[in-house]
């Protein structure tokens, strides 16, 4: 009768003299049934229904049904990308992308838009992308030339940025990834943080959707989605505006913003956090000052830090590391989660060898957070997918479940 084999018939199996059923119960109206005769059931579990049939000995069908799985959670779901380092052409009026940054960030957002709904593989936990993703995070260096000074590169910077703005829109209405973007500044878009790039951040933060909180320079911005609360950082966790003697970037008043943000927006609710921002923060010590460091960690060891997101190092593929105050590894007793999303599109065009492109190896992260009754079974789950051929094709790569608490609200 069905090839996948007979797993359990009930007590009292077949063979046994039947009653005639009080059709009157209110449980066996419709679209409840009864009858009179042997049967068995076949049930076939498939990822978001149950279907059966009711089967008479003699092989009729007595009744045919099919059962949705209930939604006993919900989830919120997004992506975190990171540098896609647009890179124009070299000249004086560039009218096109490197052809390597065009291929890779071209298929990098035809990627993106097909992405909601897709199949997700079975052996990874199977089911499907979220078909209403709430946004993409960008952890930086957006584009390639805002870094550099001279010759043609305010030209290019030009036309490097008004492809990124063109190609991720803001609002998930205006360009052609079809949710909204939460875009951080990084080292090629303004070491300093005084470039145009970083102006148009501003000015972009204050039509951003959902923002909730930013900075008194307007650069930095919190928001919230369900449960979750999202804090973007810039370049990186630091005091003061200024960059300092002997290192390198500016911290734009990221750790005075974050620590107001989560006093104001989180306090002792005990809801998630994640932050996000573009340096890696156990990269070298003149990036990420040391003293930075410790008070970053001290304005966020209270709070209910999920993960951390970051740009910058391109390590392909994806991956996490933990971080405890102490120190970073793969895994640190009662560390932070520290994710990196690899480089959406930093390919270019290798001066040396022109048949051989440079940064061909991408990637990016699927993240879900679910919110079950009760408190002990949510989860954050991470997801990669990853390429190593410039987008040509990808592969689902890691997975990283935890489960976290989000408190009743
Ligand atoms: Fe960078």
């Amino acid at each position: 009768m069905d090839s996948t084999g007979v797993v359990y018939i009930g007590e009292g199996g077949l063979g046994v003299g039947q009653r005639t059923p009080k059709a009157d119960r209110w449980y066996l109206q419709p679209p409840g049934m009864s009858d009179s005769a042997s049967h068995v059931f076949v049930l076939t579990f498939e990822d978001e229904q149950i279907k059966g049939k009711c089967i008479r000995l003699d092989q009729t069908l007595a009744d045919d049904f099919s059962l949705n799985a209930r939604k006993i959670g919900t989830t919120q779901a997004f992506v975190v990308t990171g540098d896609p380092q647009y890179l124009a052409e070299n000249s004086k009026v560039p009218t096109k992308l490197d052809p390597y940054s065009e291929e890779a960030n071209s298929r990098f957002i035809e990627l993106i838009k097909k992405f909601p709904g897709q199949a997700i593989p079975k052996n990874i936990g199977g089911g499907k992308v979220s078909t209403n993703l709430l946004g993409v995070l960008v952890t930086g260096d957006l584009i390639d030339s805002a870094d550099k000074s001279g010759k043609n590169y305010p030209a290019m910077q030009s036309f490097e940025w008004s492809r990124y703005q063109s190609d991720y829109g803001l609002t998930g209405k205006d360009g052609k990834i079809p949710f909204p973007v939460y875009e951080v500044h990084g080292n090629h878009d303004g070491p300093q943080g005084n470039t145009f790039i970083v102006k148009d951040i501003i000015k972009r933060n204050r039509s951003r959707p959902g923002i909730t909180n930013l900075s008194e320079n307007g650069l930095h911005y919190s928001w919230d989605w369900g449960p979750l609360h999202l804090v973007n950082l810039g370049m990186f966790v630091g005091a003061g505006s200024n960059r300092r003697d002997q290192f390198h970037y500016a911290p734009m008043g990221s750790l005075d913003f974050l620590i107001s943000d989560l006093k104001e927006k989180v306090g002792d609710s005990g809801r998630p956090v994640v932050l996000s921002f573009h340096l890696h923060p156990n990269g070298p010590a003149y990036d990420w000052p040391p003293q930075d460091l410790k008070l970053f960690w001290q304005s966020i060891k209270k709070f209910n830090v999920i993960a951390l997101f970051h740009g910058h190092t391109h390590g392909s593929p994806p991956s996490r590391i933990q971080w405890n105050q102490e120190k970073f590894g793969v895994a640190v007793d009662g560390g932070l989660d520290v994710f990196n999303p690899d480089d959406s599109g930093a390919a270019k065009t290798n001066p040396n060898d022109s048949k051989n492109p440079l940064g061909v190896r991408h990637g990016f992260l699927y993240v879900e957070l679910t919110d079950r009754p009760g408190t002990k079974r949510d989860q954050l789950i991470v997801r990669s997918i990853y390429t190593k051929d410039n987008w040509a094709t990808h592969k689902w790569g890691e997975t990283w479940t935890k489960n976290i608490s989000i408190p009743k609200r």
